[in-house]
């Protein structure tokens, strides 16, 4: 089959470590299902791991890619949740602690198949087209449990997003507006802050920009680069919700201002199968579609990695199959 893999890692050159070209087909233990894949989408955890995050060099080469949607051996079409978990843990599986990720420790789904325990499989809905449903398992079911879930906001409130064309970024505008949350965003380029206000969002800001008042949640994927904005433009009680550290992970955190503010801070990862169900209602239900900035045949994986790279991304990058 055709794949894009990691082959070895190396934190200063992950695209020099991407290979695409044939792999042998995987083979489905007992209790597995064989995916035909449609469409994967690419995200920061793939660049992650070329860079060696995640992935130990033992566990080379690697077929990459966390999200994917497809058809599985009897033709039902699905989209693949992307935790694998200890079959006997029960409860939230984004909680168990032998939790991995698609591509962490089995091969991921930028290739033609792929295989994922059989309770992985969602039905896809019909209304939703291979390359939306394929930037579902990710980005989106992040954004979903960040505001939902770990964050608790409720219709009305103000949610300040930290960069603007992630595909988390994205994700956390379209779903929160479509909740009737007041979305605002930062982003260190104008014109990414423009079409964020046309996906929804009520106002934009320069990366680091003094509000106009301050935030009942921000939601945090920058990390050091943002941090000390996020603190400072949280309102007394409010929370902060962090799931990624794109910028640096070392932030400083002014503990007095958490204290005395009686600010709170919450890690969110990923999110659980049946919050993915959930997420896929609500985009039934408001019509609110994935953001997809563009589509590529998985030969040209690689221009879609130098383009994540480069952040140069607006949305969610997907890699395409024929069918
Ligand atoms: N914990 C989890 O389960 C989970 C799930 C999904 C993602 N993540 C993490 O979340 C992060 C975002 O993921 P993604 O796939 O959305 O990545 P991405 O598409 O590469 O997005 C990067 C975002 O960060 C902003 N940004 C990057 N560098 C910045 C800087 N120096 N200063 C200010 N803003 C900066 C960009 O905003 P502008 O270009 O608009 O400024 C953009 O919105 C990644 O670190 C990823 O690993 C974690």
């Amino acid at each position: 089959m055709l794949a894009a893999a990691a082959v070895r890692t190396d934190a200063n050159d992950p695209l020099g470590c991407l290979e695409v070209g044939e792999r042998p087909d995987p083979q489905a233990p007992d209790g597995w299902a064989t995916v035909r894949l449609r469409a994967a989408s690419l995200n920061h955890h793939d660049l992650w791991s070329l860079q060696g995050v995640g992935l130990p060099d033992d566990r080379l080469p690697m077929v990459l890619g966390c999200d994917g949607a497809g058809v599985d051996e009897e033709g039902n079409e699905v989209v693949v949740h992307a935790i694998v978990g200890d079959p006997d843990f029960r409860g939230d599986e984004t909680l168990d602690p032998r939790r991995t990720l698609l591509s962490e420790k089995h091969d991921g789904t930028l290739a033609d198949l792929v295989v994922v325990p059989r309770r992985n499989l969602v039905p896809k809905p019909a209304d939703l087209s291979f390359e939306e449903a394929s930037c579902l398992p990710t980005a989106w079911l992040t954004a979903y449990r960040m505001l939902f879930t770990q964050g608790a906001l409720r219709p009305g409130q103000t949610v300040l997003v930290q960069g603007a064309g992630g595909g988390v970024s994205t994700a956390l505008v379209a779903i929160g507006s479509a909740a009737g949350l007041r979305m605002w965003v930062t982003s260190r380029d104008e014109a990414k802050g423009k079409r964020a206000l046309e996906l929804g969002a009520d106002q934009a800001f320069e990366s680091g920009a003094r509000l106009p008042e301050r935030v009942d949640a921000v939601m945090e994927t920058v990390g050091e680069p943002t941090w000390d904005h996020t603190l400072k433009s949280l309102a007394p009680g409010g929370v902060v919700v962090v799931t990624g550290a794109t910028g640096g992970h070392r932030a400083v955190t002014d503990l007095r201002r958490v204290f005395f503010l009686q600010q709170r801070i919450v890690g969110s990862t990923m999110g659980t199968r049946d919050e993915l169900v959930r997420l896929m209602r609500f985009l039934a239900e408001t019509g609110v579609r994935p953001v997809v900035d563009s589509t590529l045949p998985l030969e040209e994986a690689a221009e879609g990695f130098r383009r994540l790279a480069d952040g140069d991304v607006f949305g969610k990058i997907v890699l395409t199959r024929p069918a």
